[in-house]
């Protein structure tokens, strides 16, 4: 993929994080998503690509836009696309940090398929890639990153989220000693604080969405950090929708490279309330303030994009930060 398509993917980010802002802490988690899904829709338009949604806003019948299979852009290199519009919608409706919108894209096979059920994940950065196992005691990877940090257990920071389905993760982190940050929502932004050094969080721990999953090991693979996941089945019939999605094996540790092959990758995300590490979306008189970040597997660039939109064309005097 030409590295020039980084600027149009997060222009699609961009167009999704300015809409659904509008319905900040308004309540409406719906119509926050649709919003986003709209203009993504629209701004995927303009791309020169071929794509088709791998991960997306679900099946044909349940999702207007978006869906796992439709095609999109204005033609160009196939390729397959991990979508979500919002993550995060809670944080949107009551106006809580954590929610971008975000884009993972590779060429077509590029991205696994995962069904939308829950999937178990340890999340660490680039020190520590290597060195943890999601079937090792809690203990155990905490010593482990810790001791690619070159710190005690006590001064790591893992971030939960805030499930009852939790409580012995959190009393194992807590008995080895570390310190938890517990989420409400967002299991994707925190996947990329852990890959970036200074952040504060050295872990991300437990059972969150699969299709999240996917996309937090396209951020983690490029920022070099590590990533494993094991899908968390519900019933028998996750079990076998998990087969008909090519996953024979339910049981079955999925490293990062399972979940994102190859090296062409880009991922893209747009903050939509503030996140760790990106100011959330801010209106002004005539246009709107957005910040994101692009990343290139291929070359490693991390790029953190501050733009400026105008919804008029009137100058404006634009201020510093
Ligand atoms: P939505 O944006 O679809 O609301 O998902 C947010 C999220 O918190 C994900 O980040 C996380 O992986 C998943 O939901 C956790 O699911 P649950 O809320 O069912 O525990």
């Amino acid at each position: 993929m030409d590295r020039e398509l980084s600027l149009e993917f997060v222009r699609v980010t961009e167009a999704a994080a300015i809409s659904s802002a509008r319905w900040m802490g308004k309540g409406e988690k719906i119509a926050a998503d649709q919003a986003a899904v709209d203009a993504m829709r629209t701004a995927f338009d303009s791309v020169s690509i071929s794509g088709t949604v791998v991960i997306g806003e679900g099946e044909m019948d349940e999702a207007p836009m978006l869906y796992i299979g439709e095609k999109v852009g204005a033609g160009g290199i196939e390729v397959d696309i991990a979508v979500d519009p919002v993550e995060g919608t809670n944080l949107v409706a009551k106006g809580r940090p954590g929610s971008i919108a975000v884009l993972a894209i590779a060429p077509r096979g590029g991205l696994l398929h995962a069904p939308d059920m829950y999937m178990d994940k340890i999340m660490v950065g680039p020190k520590a890639a290597g060195k943890i196992h999601i079937d090792a005691p809690v203990k155990e990877n905490l010593k482990a990153v810790a001791s690619a940090l070159d710190r005690a257990v006590e001064d790591l920071t893992v971030v939960i989220l805030d499930r009852e389905r939790h409580s012995k993760i959190m009393k194992e982190v807590r008995d080895a000693g570390a310190r938890i940050k517990l989420i409400t929502d967002g299991d994707v932004s925190p996947a990329v604080s852990v890959g970036i050094e200074g952040s504060g969080v050295h872990m991300v721990l437990g059972v969150g969405g699969a299709p999240e999953g996917v996309l937090a090991a396209a951020a983690l693979k490029c920022l070099g950090g590590d990533m494993q996941g094991k899908l968390w089945p519900e019933n028998d019939s996750e079990i076998e929708r998990a087969r008909t999605m090519g996953i024979a094996d339910i049981n079955k540790v999925l490293t990062i490279d399972d979940m994102v092959h190859g090296e062409d990758l880009f991922f893209v995300a747009t903050a939509i309330t503030d996140a760790e590490l990106l100011n959330g979306v801010r209106f002004f008189g005539g246009g709107a303030r957005t910040h994101s970040i692009v990343m290139r597997y291929k070359t490693g660039t991390v790029r953190f994009v501050d733009a400026i939109h105008k919804f008029d064309r009137k100058p404006s005097v634009i201020k510093r930060n």
